[in-house]
């Protein structure tokens, strides 16, 4: 048994990071393994790993800048004193703005729009000269064409906007970091202050992708690395851009914790027979269930279904997933290329054209298992199966629900779930 955890992760490192699609992809997913070293560290298939990430150097730096604090200045935070740099490195979420720091604005902007008025009329008059028109400062007429030509100006009534409605709230601090908020609103913060307001660094959890009886010592991971561009700076998730881009392979220290499932589980019978549906990163555990069913070798019959956005470039662990077809672990293996046709093809519109033979599966006892994006695929998921009890089991509505969320999901506990 090892003490790792969130508060005291095994500092480990990255051996191997690639990428997992294919040229021209709109993705990027990686396969990311771990060296557990000695760190006793032991896994099931099903588990998830925890990632404690840190924020970019580069990101740190801006913002020190921005806000004109000192780098070296100390601190103390939740993880004890250090300096302000290695504070907002290490222990606070710098890489988006939460809306309490949006509520503080109130109590920093002035009442009156004058102060950035007048530096917009002064950049205004700048971008004249340098253009070399006659027009002179002072010039009454244009200078009052402009004032009230800029219209939510008056960085109090923004404040007040943004904190009194919620969308527009949202729909501010979505694409913007502090660094943002500070240059839009010209505020200053001492580094106390502004640590009491931000986020603390929360560590991110990853469905483990490989068995430990294949990979001893090791543990794998897909990961889909979030990137994206606002406001003419490049950005992204904390965690995933972290490990893809901050940390250098068999070098930088990286902290990892393991997140143990108690009901994600293979059966214990290993005559049972599986069904499972991964789409996108929804593939790592079934990676790892592949491996682990392969290592004990029952007869149990294993059936994936996966799919993402094309064949071209989305067919994670191609090699892997025709090896165990070719030698007859895999039973069957069904595809849902999304973007490869017209109409899109979603893994929930695979499962009801096989509806009969599902059906059949779980009339023979299979166990069901889901992993991936909770929020539209699981529930679409969720709502195939409830049809295919009622089309193939001959249920009404109710019993079909009953049977899907009850019996099969709390009772035999054999429907399962890994949604995120
Ligand atoms: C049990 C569990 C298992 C998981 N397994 C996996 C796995 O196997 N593989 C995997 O890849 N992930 C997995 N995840 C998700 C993972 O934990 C992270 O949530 C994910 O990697 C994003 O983390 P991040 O720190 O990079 O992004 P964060 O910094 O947390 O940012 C993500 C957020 O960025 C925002 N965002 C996205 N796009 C934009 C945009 N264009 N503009 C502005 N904001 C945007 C969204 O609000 C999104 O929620 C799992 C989660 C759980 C709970
Ligand atoms: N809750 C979360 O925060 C969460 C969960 C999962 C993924 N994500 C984020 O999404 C990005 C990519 O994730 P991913 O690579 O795992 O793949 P994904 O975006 O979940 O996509 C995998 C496949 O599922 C399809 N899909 C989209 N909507 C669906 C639906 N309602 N039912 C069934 N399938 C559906 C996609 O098709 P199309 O794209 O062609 O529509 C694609 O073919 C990452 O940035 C990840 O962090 C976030």
């Amino acid at each position: 048994m090892s003490n790792w955890s969130a508060k005291n992760p095994y500092m480990s490192k990255i051996t191997e990071s690639y990428v997992l699609n294919g040229k021209g992809s709109r993705k990027e997913t990686r396969h990311i393994v771990f060296d557990l070293g000695k760190s006793g560290l032991d896994y099931k298939v099903g588990d998830a790993l925890g990632v404690v990430a840190e924020n970019p150097e580069n990101t740190v730096d801006l913002l020190i800048q921005t806000a004109g604090w000192n780098e070296d200045h100390m601190v103390t935070t939740h993880n004890g004193e250090r300096t302000l740099k290695e504070a907002l490195k290490k222990d606070f979420e710098i890489h988006r703005v939460n809306k309490k720091f949006v509520n503080s604005l109130s109590g920093k902007v002035s009442s009156n729009g004058m102060r950035i008025t007048v530096k917009l009329v002064e950049r205004y008059r700048e971008s004249i000269a340098g253009q070399g028109s006659d027009w002179m400062s002072g010039d009454s007429e244009l200078e009052s064409d402009l004032l009230p030509s800029i219209p939510g100006d008056d960085p109090a009534g923004r404040v007040e906007s943004l904190t009194t409605d919620g969308d527009a709230m949202e729909d501010y601090i979505w694409s913007r970091d502090y660094i943002d908020v500070m240059n839009d609103f010209d505020v200053s913060y001492s580094p106390e202050e502004f640590l009491d307001i931000i986020d603390r660094l929360k560590p991110r959890l990853y469905s483990i992708a490989s068995s430990h009886d294949a990979h001893p010592g090791f543990v794998e991971l897909t990961v889909a690395i979030v990137r994206y561009s606002h406001h003419g700076r490049d950005r992204g998730g904390l965690c995933t851009v972290y490990m893809a881009d901050e940390v250098k392979v068999d070098k930088t220290d990286v902290g990892v914790f393991m997140s143990p499932t108690k009901s994600f589980v293979l059966p214990e019978d290993k005559s049972t027979d599986i069904i499972m549906v991964g789409p996108g990163t929804g593939i790592a555990p079934f990676r790892a269930f592949m491996e682990q069913r392969v290592h004990d070798g029952g007869s149990g019959k294993n059936w994936l279904f996966f799919g993402d956005q094309s064949a071209k470039t989305e067919f994670y662990y191609k090699d892997e997933i025709e090896g165990w077809m070719d030698e007859g672990h895999l039973y069957r293996f069904t595809t849902a290329w999304s973007r490869d046709q017209e109409e899109k093809i979603y893994v929930q519109h695979r499962l009801k054209e096989y509806g009969a033979e599902v059906w059949e599966w779980f009339e023979r006892g299979a166990y069901f298992y889901i992993c991936g994006d909770k929020t539209y695929m699981a529930k679409d998921v969720h709502r195939a199966l409830i049809e295919i009890a009622i089309e193939h089991g001959g249920m009404s509505e109710d019993d079909a629900t009953h049977f899907i969320e009850k019996t099969m999901m709390r009772e035999e506990k054999r429907y399962l779930r890994d949604v995120y």
